[in-house]
């Protein structure tokens, strides 16, 4: 099918879809993204992604007033009309826009570049979530701004491809022995029945599905702390998961050449698992 895709205050075929060579989105991988899942034909905590990208634009001197230029949650219902479908994801991509030459320095007058459109992803079966996934470790060399949702994703795509090619879902990112994320995740991990994960800061991404979990966990009284982990807290760990808009809760039985749990998929991660599954089939 081909599908309707929104492009700078068009709805147009994906395959006509044109961008220029000079946007400063292809030439510099100046803009910034999100990524809404839609349940049941409906956005799920749109607002916590759309002030997320607006706290974005900000951090990239884009602060300008979006809603002059387009509705998103207005383009989003349309596209869930003409795409017919009832469970995709909506991708927002921004960027700075097209300019004559190319020069670092943005010109003060420049018109941002707007695509939204529906992506298809692979949600987990609950088979594949109970059997747990891999994961590898490496050194977080990506630039320190990653609290900003940049379309900049050369760092993350080379260590996400680094464990796709060991037939891993994901690499798990320490910096200066401190635990930040995953390449494309939030990571979460149970040691002595307390739920850690890495306190918010400018070196890993605010996430969305992370919020949530933390208070779906919270209001089910569970122990929780936003902290510093090392990556010998990750190696002692008794459960790891990471959490995204595309599988909320992915349980990870192996890192590198080590098993988590014996191997096997922990309560925790079930528990959280079903929360979240729960969560949704409610929304
Ligand atoms: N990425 N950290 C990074 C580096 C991410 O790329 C993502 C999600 C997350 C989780 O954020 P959220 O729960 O809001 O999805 C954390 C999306 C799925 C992507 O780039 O495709």
């Amino acid at each position: 099918m081909d599908e309707k895709i929104f492009l700078n205050g068009n709805f147009i075929s994906r395959t006509d879809a044109k961008i220029s060579v000079m946007d400063r989105g292809f030439l510099f991988g100046d803009g910034v993204y999100e990524l809404i899942p839609i349940y049941n034909s409906k956005p799920f905590l749109i607002d916590r992604h759309l002030k997320r990208l607006t706290n974005s634009l900000s951090l990239i001197n884009m602060e300008g007033d979006l809603s002059s230029i387009v509705d998103i949650k207005d383009v989003i219902k349309n596209l869930i009309k003409l795409n017919h479908d009832s469970n995709f994801f909506i991708y927002i991509h921004i960027s700075r826009g097209i300019q004559d030459n190319r020069n670092h320095v943005y010109p003060p007058e420049i018109k941002p570049t707007v695509l939204i459109m529906g992506e298809k992803y692979h949600n987990f079966s609950t088979d594949e979530i109970s059997k747990g996934f891999k994961a590898c470790v490496q050194d977080d060399f990506r630039w320190t701004k990653s609290n900003i949702k940049s379309t900049s994703l050369l760092g993350n795509v080379i260590l996400k491809n680094h464990a796709s090619d060991m037939g891993m879902y994901e690499t798990i990112l320490i910096r200066n022995n401190k635990l930040t994320e995953g390449s494309a995740s939030n990571v979460f991990i149970v040691n002595d029945e307390v739920i850690k994960t890495p306190k918010l800061s400018n070196e890993l991404l605010p996430g969305v599905t992370r919020d949530l979990i933390i208070k779906l966990l919270k209001e089910k009284k569970y122990n929780v702390q936003e902290c510093d982990l090392s990556s010998d807290d990750l190696k002692n760990a008794d459960e790891v998961w990471c959490s995204s808009s595309t599988n909320a809760v992915v349980p990870i039985t192996h890192i590198d050449d080590y098993t988590v749990n014996d191997g096997i998929v922990g309560t925790y991660s079930l528990r959280t698992h079903d929360l979240v599954k729960q969560f949704i089939e409610k929304f």
